[in-house]
């Protein structure tokens, strides 16, 4: 029941969907419906974190795509315009038949970065999908970037295993960046083959904290010194561990959605 006066104006719904996911989008469906009824100028959707982009393709067949059926459901809830942050894939955007602001948490994480000292740094992508982003985030850095391959086993859900380095990281501090850290364990596998493989640091840094499952373990154990998420998903009290850093992304989504009001 929306009880504030939106009519002719410009209202900005802020929900993440992170778990409880499937509440959390009938929330901003209803949501989007009662304000849309009191004739608003606009309705615009702000998604720190969509739930789902994950699944952004048939892996085996008789899999649905997801991230598709999430992008329409927003378009018929009637909101007008979404602003979301780092994607699993750029492509997603293309999901959406209303239009969208993509926003990337890079700079705000690549700054973080820059406040230790961060000797002989290379930045690592745990798998070929990442590129692009470790690609992005060694220029903001000004170091170079390799990549890593890692094999999941989809009749094994959320497991991954067999990481291969594809380069040199001897002696260097390995900055592994990510979209997600969900269970953890991509981090914690790549993290053990950039040591085994002779690495003097592993930093970690990831957009989204989804911290799923045992998650909080795998962190925990990981051979990882440092990990810098941010705030698209709220990390409850239980989760956090003395290694992990957030970041907030409030000044990036403030900047976009200012940029609208003007
Ligand atoms: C996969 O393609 C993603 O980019 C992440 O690497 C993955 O979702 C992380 O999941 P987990 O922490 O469960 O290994």
């Amino acid at each position: 029941w929306i009880q504030e006066d939106v009519r002719d104006k410009l209202v900005f719904v802020l929900e993440s969907l992170s778990f409880p996911m499937d509440e959390h989008i009938m929330e901003m469906a209803l949501m989007g419906d009662a304000i849309r009824r009191s004739a608003p100028k606009r309705l615009i959707a702000v998604i720190p974190y969509l739930g789902y982009a994950r699944q952004d393709k048939q892996h085996r067949v008789g899999e649905p795509v997801s991230a598709r059926v999430i992008a329409e459901f927003l378009g018929v809830s009637k909101y007008k315009e979404v602003i979301t942050v780092d994607l699993h894939n750029d492509a997603i955007v293309g999901f959406f038949q209303i239009p969208v602001t993509h926003l990337s948490a890079l700079d705000l994480i690549a700054a973080e970065l820059k406040k230790s000292e961060l000797v002989n740094a290379i930045v690592i992508s745990p798998d070929v999908g990442g590129v692009k982003r470790a690609r992005n985030l060694a220029y903001l850095l000004d170091v170079p970037m390799l990549v890593m391959e890692k094999k999941r086993y989809l009749d094994r859900h959320d497991t991954s295993e067999s990481f291969q380095i594809i380069g040199d990281v001897s002696g260097k501090t390995a900055i592994i960046v990510d979209d997600v850290i969900s269970t953890g364990g991509t981090i914690n596998n790549s993290a053990k083959s950039l040591k085994e493989a002779g690495a003097a640091a592993v930093v970690v840094v990831a957009t989204h904290g989804v911290l799923a499952g045992d998650a909080k373990e795998h962190l925990n154990t990981a051979p990882v010194d440092q990990i810098i998420i941010t705030d698209t998903i709220v990390i409850s009290a239980e989760k956090k561990i003395s290694k992990l850093q957030i970041v907030s992304v409030a000044p990036l989504l403030a900047d976009a959605i200012s940029r609208l009001v003007k």
